[in-house]
């Protein structure tokens, strides 16, 4: 036990959810101890995100916060990792407030970087130099992610497991590349021993997470094994019971198999999150999408003749450099012959040092993204709703994941217990009330009442 505090503040996407538990397991095992209020922390840790200007400007501004609270406590620590460190590397030292910067691609050395900062009283960083570059950090950083990615003991439901890093498609408004690099798919052995392992330690369901989930390839020995390959491998894993991936990228290449192995294994959830980004195929050109609407909708269609009852969501991304009304358009057109479960909706930020940024004019005016925004946002509204329609006087099994941090007003009438929420196989959200004990365990609930995004339920 060294007796230093250890807060960390998570920005963005599931990847960066799996690199803070990785930290978290980490810095415990190292003696530091963990707390949820910055008030008694020793260090502050950031994880931060690129992928919108956003999401940089609420980094920036807790930073701000941070540095007030140095003025009165001068010898915390503040260290930044994630995608903004990589991508902004020792500029964000000259920040007041921050004395460590570590990148995504760097997370191995954490324990170090902090230790250095507090002995020795001085700024440290490791971000990675020519992060296109393929190099033999990936072991460290491979190491780091089967000896941690295990949970250091904390009984969860529910664990991701990245099976890949990185992204190799340079979509053109995208900087994930150049924050986390090159893709690299770890070894199949690796990543069903660390399943096996969590099941041990009590996990139900794993995520697997990849930028580009359904390009994972692999080749040990003389074998190439693909995602489809994964998915067979960990069904047989005893005591796991639902497997899900995210997010794939649609591309032919192994969807046939995948959709197979999910028709095939019952322990493979029927949910794919598979975005569009756009409808127009002049938009998704430009995007560097390598297919077109028609190509994407005979996927799904393919996708839901194998897997009749399998749950789709999407992303989409407008007001792209030159999406005009008819682009608009075909987007809406797209969205609503997709019957997405959900859909995520983004306005376009240009990305320093994308093509996108460096070629294109960001010539669609705010007010236009935010009413087209607004118009996709009510377009899939009344398909969720729809959706979500169906699940009216249903059975269905919920995993718990814990106590509903936002009480919904309008769920079951209150007996008492706690509001809950749970998700199903296909990832709908649950709501219902019930023993916190439930947490972590399956549940069957009976569906009372349906809104787009969640379902109100009683426990059986
Ligand atoms: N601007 C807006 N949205 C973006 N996304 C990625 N990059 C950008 C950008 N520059 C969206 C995409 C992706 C999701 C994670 O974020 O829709 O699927
Ligand atoms: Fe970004 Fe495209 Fe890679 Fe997804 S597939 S991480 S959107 S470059």
């Amino acid at each position: 036990m060294n007796g230093k505090t250890v807060h960390i503040k998570s920005f963005g996407c599931q990847m960066n959810k799996l690199d803070t538990a990785l930290v978290n397991s980490a810095l415990t095992e190292a003696g530091f101890s963990l707390t949820e209020r910055v008030k008694e922390a020793d260090v502050v840790l950031i994880n931060t995100c690129s992928v919108r200007e956003h999401a940089e400007q609420r980094v920036i501004s807790h930073l701000g916060h941070l540095q007030h609270i140095k003025e009165s406590r001068p010898d915390i620590v503040v260290g930044v990792i994630g995608c903004m460190a990589q991508r902004l590397g020792p500029k964000l030292l000259e920040h007041e407030a921050v004395d460590i910067v570590c990148g995504p691609a760097q997370i191995h050395q954490i324990t170090k970087l902090i230790t250095k900062t507090l002995q020795q009283k001085k700024e440290t960083i490791a971000v990675t130099e020519k992060i296109r570059q393929r190099t033999d950090e990936n072991l460290p950083l491979e190491d780091f992610e089967s000896t941690y990615g295990i949970g250091c003991g904390q009984i969860q439901a529910q664990a991701y497991v990245r099976v890949m890093r990185g992204c190799d498609n340079f979509c053109t408004y995208c900087v994930v590349p150049y924050v986390r690099g090159p893709e690299v798919s770890r070894p199949p052995e690796a990543i069903i021993d660390q399943i096996r392992k969590l099941a041990d330690s009590g996990v139900k369901q794993v995520t697997l997470l990849g930028q580009r989930v359904n390009a994972y390839k692999h080749t040990s020995g003389d074998k190439t094994y693909c995602l489809a390959d994964l998915l067979r491998m960990a069904s047989d894993i005893e005591g796991l019971e639902w497997i899900k991936f995210v997010t794939s990228y649609p591309s032919e290449e192994f969807f046939e198999e995948i959709l197979q192995a999910m028709a095939d294994l019952p322990k493979v959830c029927n949910y794919l999150h598979i975005p569009a980004q756009s409808g127009s195929d002049k938009i998704l050109r430009a995007m560097n999408r390598h297919y077109t609407a028609a190509r994407y909708l005979e996927m799904l269609d393919k996708a839901r003749a194998i897997v009749p009852d399998i749950a789709i969501a999407g992303d989409f991304i407008v007001g792209f450099p030159g999406e005009t009304q008819t682009d608009f358009e075909a987007t809406v057109d797209l969205i609503k012959k997709s019957r997405y479960k959900n859909c995520f909706i983004f306005k376009y930020s240009p990305r320093p040092d994308t093509t996108a940024d460096k070629r294109l004019a960001d010539d669609v005016p705010l007010e236009t993204k935010k009413s087209r925004n607004t118009e996709l946002l009510a377009v899939q509204e009344k398909i969720s709703d729809e959706l979500s329609a169906e699940f009216l006087d249903k059975e269905v099994k919920v995993l718990v994941e814990g106590l509903s941090k936002k009480p919904h007003l309008d769920s079951a009438k209150s007996d008492g217990n706690p509001q809950l929420i749970g998700r199903t196989e296909t990832d709908y959200i649950v709501v219902f009330n019930g023993p916190k004990s439930l947490t972590g365990q399956f549940s069957k609930v009976k569906i009372a009442k349906t809104s787009p995004l969640t379902l109100f339920a009683r426990l059986m």
